[in-house]
Formats: C-alpha cells, structure tokens, sequence
C-alpha cells in the first residue's frame, strides 16, 4: 500500500507549501451483512489495503482548496460557503467541512491533496474512506480531540446531508475503527462492536469487480430503505415496541404477510433473514468453520439477488463463475449493489485459477473482462510519516 503516500506527499509539495499531514484511509469489505445497518442490524466488514491517502494543511486565507491526484482536477471553495459541484467528488469532502463549520468547529480553510488505489464506485466505499480520512485528518490538524464514533457519525451525515446518499453507518465505521487481520461485527443499533480475528493462512479475500457504474444505486438505495420503513410502520401497529426491521422475528413477518404489499415484505424477510445470517456467520467463524461461513455468504446473495432486487447480470455472472472455481468456499455481491463488485472467500491455492477462469467466464457472457483483487484487511483510518 505504502506507494500512494509518496505520490500524493509529492503532488502536495509541488502545488502547496508547508508540511501536510498525511492520513491514509482504507476502503472497506463487508463479508456478510448488506443492506442491514439501515434497519438497525448486523453487519461484519473489514478495512482494506486499498486506501484512499490525505495530504492536508491549514490555510490562512479562508480557502479550501482541494486536488484530486486521480481525476487531475481540483475545486476551490470558502470554508462555509459550500456549494454542490458537477464535479461530485468535491461534495464528500465539502460535507465533512460542512459538519465541522455546523457543530461550531474552529478550524479555518484547508490545502489538500488526495488519491489512492480503492475502485470508485465499486462497492468498496471509496466515499467512506474520503468522508472519513478527511474527518480524521480535520480533527487532527485542528487538535478538537473528537472521538472515534463523533468523527464516524460526523462522516455519515456528510454523505446523508451534502450528498443526499441515505446511507447506513456501516462504511465510516469499519474506516475509523477497523483492525488489522479481524473483521469487526458492529452493531447498529447500539453501535457496539466486537473485533473478530479474521485470517487464516490458506484463505483470501477477493474481490471481483464487474467494472459496471449504476447512477441508479444511490436512487434505489433510498427507494430500498422507504420500503423497509413501510413494513416497519405497518407491523408497529401490532407492536408498538417495534422500531425497525431488528426487532422482527419471522414468524411475525409471515403472521402479517397478508397486510403488507408483496415487494415490502419480500424486502423485510430478507433483512431479518440477513441479520440471522450475520449470527449464524459470527458462529461459523468461531468454530473456524469456513465451510458454513462460505454457504451464508451464498445465501446472502440468494436474497439480495431475490428478495431484496439489488443484484444485476454482472454480478450474478461473477457470482456464478466464482462458484464454479474449486475452493470457492463462498460468493455473494458486496455493498449497496447494482454493480460494483463481489466478494469471494477462496482457497489461498485456487486463487491462479479463479483469476484465470472467472475472467474468462465472465468476459464470455458480458464481454468485458472484469477486475480482480486479492484483498488484506488493514488497519482503519491513521496519520503516516513518509516512509
Ligand atoms: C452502502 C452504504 C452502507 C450499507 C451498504 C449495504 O455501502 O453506504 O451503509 O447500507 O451500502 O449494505
């Protein structure tokens, strides 16, 4: 990873001056656990070696100006006069300022620089790290000594309030407070959590990616969490101790089939279902068994595919390519859906060949090849040194 820190170290020293402090911050994988966080449910992400690295300084001159290395595009804007930019990648860092300035923050304007290796709009929350790296990198230089969860909470109402993505807490959590090697099970309700060692010598993590964009992943995500609430307020008529789709058990669900519209309840039984799945997992993974691990991660897919209608062909293309591979414990699409990515838990020894043969199968039925990548969990957002 560390190659990104001299790059983006650099672009900084040409274009500004002063020393800047350089914060990396990781994109994420979840393993199980999609569209659950929402509903006040499971989820188990981990951060990865894919980052996204900072270079930022305070300026005097009551200006934010900011360079993206990899668009080759910059955007400058007064510290609270934030205005939506056709450019859009400009918004996430403009909503974390925006936060800052709201809650009545000292801080001035900034220099910054960033760029890194995560694929954009994948599914692997580039968003998250920027929101994120950037909330860090600001409660760093500025010293307001805001805790972890603040900067998480700050980070995902910049995506929900400047971005206007009604995203769950998932993606900027497992960024802040993500660990090397575990996989982080958060509950979104209470927002406790539980780092849960996640490495064993002869697995991987990898990542498919279908190389599609859907523009319609942000309108349906909110369309998603509109039906959940429908059934919420519905089956609260019955329980007035309902709150969200994580106090619903199944038999609830199907006793009140009948009053809720066929889509609502095809989208609740897949989020109560989803977060039985993430316990069954939690269970899985402390017995060391891969093996049923794997198959939730199956059934997952099953019922994003199914029931909750946030699948596409590429993804079920690479779902099912990756499942033909021999030791392929597991495959399902990963984070909101539409396009983006999968994720993939493979045997350490297969991985030549599930490179080989799912790029093969997958340019055959979509014609393109897709993106493939063997990912380590690291360590959540942290300021560097150069190395
Ligand atoms: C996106 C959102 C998350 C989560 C996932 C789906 O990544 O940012 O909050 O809802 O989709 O699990």
């Amino acid at each position: 990873m560390s190659a990104p820190v001299p790059l983006i170290a650099e672009r900084f020293r040409k274009q500004f001056q002063g020393k800047p402090l350089l914060v990396v911050s990781p994109g994420r994988v979840n393993l199980i656990g999609e569209h659950t966080d929402y509903n006040e449910g499971f989820v188990l992400p981990g951060a990865t070696d894919k980052v996204v690295v900072f270079a930022v300084a305070p300026r005097a001159d009551g200006l934010c100006h900011f360079v993206s290395r990899d668009f080759n595009q910059e955007f400058r804007c007064e510290l609270g006069r934030f205005y939506r930019s056709p450019l859009r990648w400009p918004d996430y860092l403009q909503g974390v300022l925006d936060q800052f300035v709201k809650a009545g923050h000292r801080i001035s304007g900034v220099s910054c620089v960033f760029g890194g290796d995560i694929p954009i709009g994948a599914g692997m929350s580039s968003s998250a790290a920027i929101e994120g790296g950037l909330a860090f990198a600001i409660n760093a230089l500025f010293g307001l000594g805001l805790d972890s969860l603040t900067l998480v909470k700050m980070a995902q109402k910049a995506e929900n309030e400047f971005v206007g993505v009604r995203c769950g807490i998932m993606d900027q959590f497992i960024n802040v407070f993500g660990r090397a090697k575990t996989v982080l099970k958060i509950d979104c309700r209470s927002l406790g959590y539980e780092h849960i060692p996640f490495e064993r010598e002869d697995l991987r993590i990898v990542i498919s990616d279908t190389l599609v964009r859907r523009e319609l992943a942000s309108s349906e995500y909110n369309v998603r969490r509109g039906q959940c609430e429908a059934g919420v307020n519905v089956l609260r008529t019955h329980d007035p101790a309902i709150r969200s789709l994580r106090d619903v058990t199944l038999d609830l669900l199907r006793e009140h089939r009948a009053e809720l519209e066929p889509v609502v309840f095809r989208r609740c039984e897949y989020v109560v279902r989803e977060n039985i799945r993430v316990g069954d997992a939690c269970a899985a993974l402390a017995r060391n068994d891969f093996t049923v691990f794997g198959g939730l991660m199956n059934l997952s897919h099953a019922g994003l595919r199914d029931d909750y209608e946030v699948s596409s062909a590429e993804l079920d293309a690479l779902v099912e390519a990756a499942r033909r591979v021999p030791g392929v414990l597991g495959a399902r699409m990963m984070g909101a859906g539409f396009g983006g990515c999968t994720i993939s838990l493979v045997e350490a020894g297969a991985v030549p060949e599930f490179e080989a043969r799912v790029a093969r199968d997958y340019e055959a039925q979509m014609g393109k090849a897709p993106k493939i990548h063997v990912i380590r969990i690291e360590q959540g957002t942290r300021a560097v040194d150069l190395p």
